[in-house]
């Protein structure tokens, strides 16, 4: 019996469980906890494997370089690259000629040194540019800019065209013209605001954003599209954080940066076609759009005539032979160059007129060389040869742009494992970032690199420090516009010294140094503490407020424009 009992031939012990087996039924209240316990056990050992992980492929990619022993579970600093500060960017460029971070799924290593800075740039077959994720989304993923190797070579060639000499000097009378106007507003805003403080900065944003869209597409676009442009670039700017949702949200910034680009897009495609037209009636090039349509224009008649059989003489033939290009394909190359433009030069032209408020005797001096290189005449127009002429002004431009670095770095990406010492191979899909910021504040290169000097471009060595100028990269993917954009700068303060008078109210944050994209003056603490732009113009005199913006300033960009120019 006992064994029917029992009905098997287990052992007491086991058989002495089969009641409270019977506790145990799916149905029990134990078996349910036990259940749940299972349950978030699972998801805590997974989330904890994950952690480790996390972890592990953080130290495993450091390395031998430096960095936080550990990250902040998956995020890593997150917000600091939220909310970016100088002071912690010089840390970790000293913290070593290789560092790295982890944010989120990010691996980032940071090149600080000159040589290693170069070694990123230079190493084509290793790294290619890479922007956040959103630039892709505004600038279309067709964008000659994402081009890689040959493709991105050849394209690059085709354009070089636009920035010879002989062009960036077709384009000066648009440029000037716009220099008139704009002194001119700034004059009127200051005098009919009875000298008192108004916010600056915007107005040379939208300044910058006028020349470069008069030098890009001349006269096709009128000035209330110049204008709502300059105002709504902002939006791409703050839509360009290191980090955002991989998709787009409505009213988010990447939102409401992909209206302006679409908005910009399609401005530059209306002039796309109202340049093909003209260029087509045999109209002169007046700007870069222009110019490089004339060259698509001339290649297919150059086509034509070959396939026709015809003799054509060497000399007909275009320096590039350059395929049709639909209008759109146009707007999105001439975008390119506003989006690589218009940050940079609103920072540089905001340090230049700070910074020369700031050291009157140099302002004296650009002003004097300008007299003479017109001939004592101040209405004098520009052209190269006179800008060509300005020694002491290039030099002060050039040590705006060492001074002040618009751009401090330069995101690309691993191809593959990167090589970049002997001892240290960054992985295969990790950004590598060259910083420019310690080349051009080098001791060797640049004695007392905190102070601004710019004859240490005249009567120094500077000039001698090839490799130190970082400030528009190196490599295959340097800056294409940087003759035009030091000329440019040098012709806007050559101007303004001719017209316009200046003074800065300095304040303890007047070359604080806040990021944004690129590099501004820190005028404005969160407190609200106010830096104060006085211009004088002629008998007016006129104070306005050089803005930058603390972060509750860009999280309110689409209204503050409003606000800026009232
Ligand atoms: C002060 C103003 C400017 C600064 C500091 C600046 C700086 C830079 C830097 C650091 C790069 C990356 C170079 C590299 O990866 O090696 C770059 C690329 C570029 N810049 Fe500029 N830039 C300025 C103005 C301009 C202007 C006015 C234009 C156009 C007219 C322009 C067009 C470009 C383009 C198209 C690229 C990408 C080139 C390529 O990938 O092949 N930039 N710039």
């Amino acid at each position: 019996m006992a064994t029917v009992v029992n009905g098997s031939f287990a052992s007491p012990l086991a058989n002495a469980h089969y009641p409270s087996t019977g506790a145990l039924h799916s149905n029990g209240l134990f078996f349910q906890l036990y259940n749940g316990i299972n349950a978030v056990s699972l998801l805590m050992s997974g989330l904890l494997m994950l952690v480790l992980y996390d972890q592990f492929k953080y130290i495993w990619n450091k390395g031998s370089i430096v960095g936080p022993s550990w990250k902040a579970p998956f995020v890593g600093p997150f917000l600091d690259s939220v909310n970016p500060k100088m002071d912690k960017y010089k840390a970790k460029w000293a913290s070593g000629d290789l560092s790295c971070v982890s944010v989120f799924h990010k691996f980032v290593v940071i090149a600080s040194t000159r040589d290693m800075a170069r070694k990123v740039f230079n190493s084509p077959t290793f790294v290619k540019p890479c922007v956040v994720d959103i630039a892709v989304k505004l600038l279309r993923p067709q964008n000659w800019v994402f081009l890689d190797g040959k493709a991105h070579v050849d394209y690059r060639k085709g354009l070089n065209g636009l920035f010879t000499r002989q062009a960036l000097e077709t384009y000066l009378p648009g440029q000037e013209e716009v220099y008139d106007k704009y002194f001119a507003n700034f004059v009127e805003t200051s005098k009919n605001n009875d000298g008192k403080p108004i916010p600056w900065m915007p107005q040379f944003r939208e300044l910058m954003c006028a020349v470069s869209c008069r030098t890009f597409v001349g006269h096709y676009m009128t000035d209330a599209a110049v204008k709502k442009i300059a105002d709504d670039y902002f939006n791409i700017t703050a839509a360009m954080e290191l980090v955002n949702f991989p998709f787009i949200l409505p009213f988010t910034k990447p939102w409401y940066g992909k209206k302006a680009a679409d908005m910009v897009l399609d401005e530059f495609s209306k002039c796309s076609a109202k340049s093909k037209a003209r260029m087509a009636a045999g109209g002169e090039v007046t700007c870069i759009m222009d110019g490089w349509i004339k060259s698509m224009q001339d290649s297919e008649k150059y086509r034509q005539k070959i396939a026709k059989g015809r003799t054509v003489d060497p000399s007909e033939k275009p320096p590039q032979l350059l395929r049709d290009f639909s209008d759109f394909e146009v707007a999105m190359t001439v975008f390119t160059f506003l989006f690589a433009s218009q940050d940079a030069t609103s920072s540089a032209s905001t340090w230049l007129f700070q910074l020369m408020a700031d050291r009157p005797e140099i302002l004296a001096k650009v002003r004097e060389e300008n007299l003479a290189v017109r001939g004592g005449d101040r209405n004098q127009r520009f052209s190269m040869d006179i800008l060509e002429k300005m020694t002491y002004t290039r030099a002060v431009v050039k040590e705006i742009l060492r001074y002040r670095p618009p751009v401090i770095m330069v995101p690309y990406k691993a191809k593959k494992a990167f090589p970049v010492t002997d001892t240290y191979t960054a992985p295969k899909g990790s950004m590598v970032i060259p910083t420019t910021w310690p080349a051009l504040h080098d001791p060797e290169a640049y004695p007392e690199p905190e102070t601004f000097d710019p004859d240490r471009w005249i009567t120094g060595d500077a000039e001698k420090a090839v490799k130190n100028w970082l400030v528009f990269g190196t490599g295959p993917h340097y800056c294409l516009g940087q003759t035009y954009a030091q000329l440019n700068l040098m012709g806007m303060i050559g101007k303004a010294s001719m017209h316009l008078n200046w003074e800065h109210h300095v304040t303890p944050l007047s070359e604080v140094i806040k990021v944004f994209a690129t590099i501004f003056p820190q005028v404005r603490s969160h407190l609200g503490i106010l830096a104060l732009f006085l211009v004088v113009a002629n008998q007016y005199s006129i104070r306005t407020t050089a803005l930058w913006s603390s972060q509750s300033d860009r999280e309110r960009s689409p209204l503050l424009t409003a606000w800026y120019l009232k």
